[in-house]
């Protein structure tokens, strides 16, 4: 039986490569994947493994650059396919009185949520092929508690939670577990200039801020994302199946 094979979107993102790092170290083969070529291209340097890990540009919203990625992938990397993680993802800042937050919602919707429907159709398709398979969608605490000025984001993320319980009911008959992850708050290019603005918006040190809506102290980082995605693509059990996994060091219950 040849690798296994490990599909992530965004990849060339900062939790996309933490992911397809973890991935390959326990031995996958990854079809890392990403709307920006060079991006993909500086991923490919930085992570090594060129016998295990190639990339493909892949726009998520584009249906059609979805079907044919999977006809890449299989055939350079072959048909074993069995982790998909819908991880690609833009954020988007609208306030409702804003003029241009109807337009803005569209676009967070297409990419976060559309994008996820696109690949988990066309990469099911070929995990009930094998009848086994492992999806896992990046979620967010924002799609658990809203956000505000990040509305379209929130309800996305909402929406990416409510698929993948659907996904779970629907493809679990197959052996395909389906499980989707709500990070919390980690300096990646997404959010690092929000928490920057924040901090100076408050006029205080960010790690006040931080000590004080997180138990653990600390923002996330890729690495902790990583650590979770791995262990459900990994996870033999399928009773783990529709679960949505809070990864936030705790913020969801406060500091008092
Ligand atoms: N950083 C956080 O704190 C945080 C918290 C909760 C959830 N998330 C989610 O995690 C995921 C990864 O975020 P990140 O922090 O690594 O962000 P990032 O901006 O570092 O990476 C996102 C990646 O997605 C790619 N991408 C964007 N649109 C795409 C499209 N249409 N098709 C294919 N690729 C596309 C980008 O090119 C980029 O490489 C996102 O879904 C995000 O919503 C992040």
């Amino acid at each position: 039986m040849s690798r296994q094979i490990a599909v992530v979107t965004g990849a060339a993102g900062g939790f996309g490569a933490a992911i397809s790092k973890s991935l390959l170290e326990v031995g996958y083969a990854v079809a890392a994947t990403d709307r920006d070529p060079a991006a993909l291209e500086r991923l490919g340097q930085y992570l090594g493994y060129p016998e295990h890990l190639k990339t493909f540009v892949m726009d998520v919203t584009d249906a059609d650059q979805v079907e044919q990625a999977a006809l890449d992938i299989t055939e350079r990397l072959g048909p074993n396919l069995t982790v998909l993680v819908n991880n690609a993802g833009i954020i988007g800042r609208g306030f409702c009185l804003s003029e241009k937050s109807v337009a803005l919602s569209r676009q967070v919707i297409d990419v976060n949520l559309t994008g996820a429907f696109n690949c988990t159709a066309v990469f099911s398709r070929l995990m009930a092929r094998l009848k086994y398979g492992r999806i896992i969608n990046i979620a967010s605490v924002a799609g658990i508690w809203g956000s505000a000025g990040g509305a379209a984001y929130a309800a996305s993320k909402a929406g990416l939670i409510k698929a993948s319980e659907s996904w779970a009911r629907e493809l679990g008959p197959l052996n395909i577990s389906v499980t989707a992850i709500a990070p919390g708050i980690c300096k990646t290019n997404m959010l690092t200039q929000f928490v920057d603005q924040e901090a100076v918006a408050m006029s205080v040190d960010e790690t006040k801020i931080v000590k004080s809506i997180v138990p653990v102290g600390r923002w996330g980082t890729p690495e902790d994302i990583a650590e979770v995605v791995t262990f459900l693509a990994t996870c033999k059990s399928n009773y783990l199946n529709a679960a949505v996994i809070p990864i936030d060091g705790g913020m969801r219950v406060g500091t008092l």
